[in-house]
């Protein structure tokens, strides 16, 4: 893994937090439940690939912490799908993610696990049969693959199409739609600049509209790469009627080799996202591991604040 990658492991769990501290804060054991599909988990654990010194929880042992962590009474799934093209690796990844999960000792009446290992395909069935028994709750989807090819957009179509009706305290029937969590890994899209299927299968569109968006872009002055996030950007919004949260993630070189997505529908979930997930991430850049300049170069531009007139969010409002 490279140590990088590590930001978007403290995206993640900043995202979490906004559940496990401020909706449990609210609600404490009375929290709504969470369900987590995790479908791209590998081992769960992550050590740095080049001096092999540094070790953190990769997206399965984030979520399965956060869960854990979350008050709530009610209970909460977590779905892990561990696949590798190579049956060897496969299977000890399998065993390893397996063990941790064990280890940490997540299972309870309330907390349950399910970890299989299938190619996205299948894995995704599986998932969208499981999410339909419990559809009404409120769920998040993780996307982390090697490379955007490993996740057309039809996936998030299908995923984001998941949407669950459910019946709020004063009686009105709401609806919810799944939360995404992506990382979009345009470093392989710009290695694979001229395969075009590849490039639109990702993204969502026909050849020529890709083409006529990258010529826009470029002829204002932007890259490939500014040219692949907006689409990306654009595709989330139109689906969920509201623009997503996006953070470069940059590599060594301080390029950007990912950008990761977070798409939120309701509005207290976009609000207290906005509000305490982005400044955690901040902090998280600067108090902690700021030493390692190597890999610490990201700059982003979000704008925090909040339209005029908008309160932080009523968590209330959304999450009952
Ligand atoms: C970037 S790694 C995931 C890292 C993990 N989320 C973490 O935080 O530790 C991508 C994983 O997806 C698996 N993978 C690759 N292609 C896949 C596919 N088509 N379907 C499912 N999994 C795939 C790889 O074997 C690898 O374990």
């Amino acid at each position: 893994m490279a140590i990088h990658s590590r930001q978007k492991h403290a995206l993640l769990e900043a995202y979490l937090r906004v559940w496990t501290q401020n909706v449990a804060a609210n609600w404490g054991t009375d929290s709504p439940s969470l369900d987590i599909f995790d479908l791209f988990a590998g081992t769960g654990w992550c050590v740095e690939r080049e001096y092999r010194k540094d070790q953190w929880p990769g997206t399965a042992m984030i979520s399965a912490q956060q869960l854990m962590q979350y008050p709530t009474k009610r209970k909460c799934m977590l779905f892990l799908n561990c696949w590798a093209e190579d049956d060897v690796v496969r299977s000890k990844n399998l065993v390893a993610l397996q063990q941790r999960v064990h280890t940490l000792g997540f299972e309870r009446s309330n907390r349950e696990v399910r970890i299989v290992s299938y190619e996205l395909s299948e894995a995704l069935r599986i998932a969208v049969e499981l999410h339909s028994a419990r559809k009404q709750y409120p769920n998040l989807w993780i996307l982390d693959p090697y490379g955007a090819s490993d996740v057309p957009w039809q996936v998030i179509e299908r995923i984001a199409g998941l949407v669950g009706s459910y019946k709020a305290k004063n009686g009105k029937s709401t609806s919810r739609r799944p939360e995404l969590f992506i990382n979009f890994m345009t470093s392989s899209l710009q290695r694979n600049i001229h395969n075009l299927p590849m490039v639109t299968s990702a993204l969502g569109c026909t050849v020529p509209e890709w083409k006529n968006h990258l010529q826009q872009v470029e002829s204002a002055g932007g890259t490939f790469l500014d040219a692949l996030a907006t689409f990306y950007f654009s595709q989330l919004e139109l689906v969920y009627g509201r623009p997503p949260f996006g953070v470069k993630i940059p590599g060594k070189d301080g390029n950007p080799v990912s950008i990761v997505f977070l798409a939120v529908e309701r509005d207290a979930a976009w609000h207290s996202v906005r509000k305490e997930s982005i400044p955690h991430f901040e902090q998280w850049r600067l108090q902690k591991y700021l030493p390692r300049k190597e890999w610490v170069r990201t700059r982003h531009k979000i704008d925090r604040d909040l339209p005029k007139g908008l309160k932080q969010a009523e968590l209330e409002d959304s999450y009952q």
